[in-house]
Formats: structure tokens, sequence, C-alpha cells
């Protein structure tokens, strides 16, 4: 019996990456292994209804961000489709209705799409599992384990760092040889020892900039093709993945920090060093690493920063640091945020099925 309509609710959060994915080949395949934090507060959710119509050639969905139709947001889904066609031959069958929301300002410049797309994935993978539960096609009913790689695989196709979104706490993405699980396709949850320094982890994030990003993504993953230095900074990547298993097995804040800095300044290195170049910090980004850097020296504190593609600091610290850290913010960073904005966040356990 064919499935009619229905409606799934997913929310997702955003993650963190600690090594960095940048630069990527065809089909959304990263050109280094990333692993990142998972958050907690930061999390879109999202309703896909859906509903049969007469299958046709093209895809019928309309998308709704906090109640307000989007129909800017179309064209990067009407991409998703296409990409996820193939994985997913019900989506010319159905009218899809998408409607979304964010825990965080939409304007703060936190990227919505590891969170947003993760969610649409999953959204759709809980249509295509009743389908098949209707059509009985399966003899084998699908594991929850394939449920979420394949979620995860869609939700790369929408946007690579969304794949990491999925589960908690630490999330590796891209073929890495000490992680013999670690796949290019999809991300999967950290699966070695984690010291419990590490538990609890907390992340806050200073809104510096809420402007809209100045390069995309895409771009900035394009400008790593013909980069002067991108055969080395893969390499690194590998390296200091491998460090950091060391790292978090052993609980070794210090050198936590210095693998974490080092990945966000090269992130942002890349970019200043490609053609054409870029510079996405503000000079309120570096009041604040500076500002960071005196506390650390001046106190024993293991608070350190990363950072994405944007001018936004992630400040992120043990959970026995939060007092301390929380006053250093508000008596000396608060002033660098835009409208002394920031969120407090801390390490979180993936998706959830409302
Ligand atoms: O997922 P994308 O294509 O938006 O790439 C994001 C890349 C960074 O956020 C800069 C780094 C990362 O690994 O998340």
């Amino acid at each position: 019996k064919t499935l009619k309509d229905g409606s799934f609710t997913w929310s997702s959060p955003s993650n963190i990456a600690l090594i960095k994915y940048w630069g990527k080949k065809k089909d959304q395949i990263p050109k280094n292994p990333s692993i990142s934090f998972t958050l907690n507060h930061c999390k879109t959710t999202t309703t896909v209804s859906f509903t049969k119509k007469e299958r046709s050639n093209h895809f019928s969905f309309e998308v709704f961000l906090s109640g307000e139709k989007k129909e800017d947001f179309k064209p990067k889904i009407e991409i998703f489709f296409k990409r996820v066609e193939i994985y997913l031959p019900f989506l010319k069958d159905y009218h899809f209705k998408i409607e979304t929301t964010n825990t965080f300002p939409h304007s703060s410049g936190i990227a919505s799409s590891a969170s947003g797309m993760s969610a649409l994935a999953l959204c759709l993978m809980s249509i295509e599992k009743s389908i098949e539960l209707a059509d009985n096609k399966r003899d084998i009913k699908m594991s929850d384990e394939f449920f979420i790689q394949k979620a995860s695989f869609l939700a790369r196709l929408g946007s690579g760092s969304a794949c990491r979104s999925l589960e908690g706490d630490l999330v590796v993405w891209g073929k890495h040889d000490k992680i013999e699980i670690s796949s290019n396709l999809f991300g999967v949850k950290y699966p070695f020892e984690v010291h419990e320094n590490f538990k609890n982890y907390q992340d806050t994030i200073l809104l510096v900039d809420k402007g809209e990003k100045q390069v995309s993504s895409t771009i900035g993953h394009n400008l790593m093709h013909k980069h002067p230095f991108a055969e080395a900074r893969f390499k690194q990547a590998h390296k200091n993945l491998s460090r950091l298993i060391t790292i978090l097995k052993d609980g070794n804040l210090d050198a936590f920090i210095e693998v974490v800095e080092s990945e966000a300044l090269t992130l942002h290195a890349m970019m200043m060093t490609s053609l054409p170049y870029f510079i996405l910090m503000k000079p309120h980004t570096l009041e604040i690493i500076n500002k960071i850097w005196a506390f650390r020296q001046k106190t024993n504190s293991k608070v350190c920063f990363t950072l994405d593609a944007g001018a936004n600091v992630h400040i992120l610290y043990p959970e026995n640091e939060i007092k301390n850290v929380l006053k250093f913010i508000n008596n000396e960073l608060v002033t660098y945020c835009q409208k002394g904005e920031y969120i407090n966040d801390k390490i979180g356990f993936g998706s959830e099925l409302i």
C-alpha cells in the first residue's frame, strides 16, 4: 500500500571542527579528514510534511523559516534534491512542505547549513523508511545504524560539514589511517577513549560579525584546488588528527590548545594565501585572540579559541572553568561582540526525532 501523506520532525545541532575540513573533490569528498565537537544548544528543528502527487519531472516543495516562506532557500534545496535523488527515488512522487526553525538567530553569522542540512536529511530518511514499511519492500527492517549512516551520507551532499552533526559528541569525517571505521562518505562517532577532561566541554560563541559571509564555503573549498600550500595543509590535517587521538586519550589540555588554535589559524591562513585572497577575521577577532592569550599567561586557564570561515570566535574550555571564563568573557571580551551578544553552548549528543 503506497503511503499517501505524513510528516516527520527532527532536530539536529551545529558542530564546531577541531581539525578543519577545507578543500574538497567532486561529490563533496573531503581532501582531508576532520573532527568536530557536536554542539548542544545551537540546533535546527525541521518538519517535513509530504503528500503524494502524480510523478513528474520536477521536484515540488516549499520552504518556511520560522513560519515565513523563504523563496531564497529554494535553489540550495533544489541542488540538494538533484544530488540525492538517485539515493531517494521517491522525491518526485511527493510534494514536500519543509518548515524549519533555528535556536540561534538567523543573522548571527553562525552557519545553519550543518544543522539545517542534517535535519532535512534525517526527515527524508524517516520518509524513506516509512515508505519502505508501507510498501513492504524490505525483508529485513532498516537498522538504526544504517539509517544514521545514510542520513549522514545524504547530509554530506547538502553541506560537507553537515555529515558531522547527526551524532555526538565527537565525530570524524574523512579517511584517516588510524581510524579504521572512518569514511569520506559519512561521519562516524569517534571510536576511541576520551579523557574526562573533555567531558561537558564548553563552547561560548562570541558574535563578532553577524553579517552575511563574505565568501561562501563552496568558493572557499574551491580555492584549495590551485593553492600553493594545499598538499602541505592536507598532510598537516592527517598529522594533527593523529596527534589529537593521543591528546583526547591523555587529556593533555596544553597540547589540545596548540592543535586547535593552530588549526583555526591555518584555516584562515589558507584563505589569506589563496588567489583571490580573503581576510575573514575582523579587528575584534584579533583583539579577542590576544586577550585569550594574555588571560592564559596570567592565569592557569586552559581556555582556547577556534574559528569557522568567518569573524566569530568559539571559546572552548573545560567544564570546571565555567565560572572564571564567563567572568573573563563578561569583563574583557563582551565589548568586542556586536551588541554584546554571545551564545553559551557545550558539547552535545546529536540529532533527535521529535
Ligand atoms: O560544510 P561546508 O561546505 O560549509 O564547509 C565548512 C568548513 C568549515 O566550517 C570552515 C570547517 C569545518 O570543518 O567545519
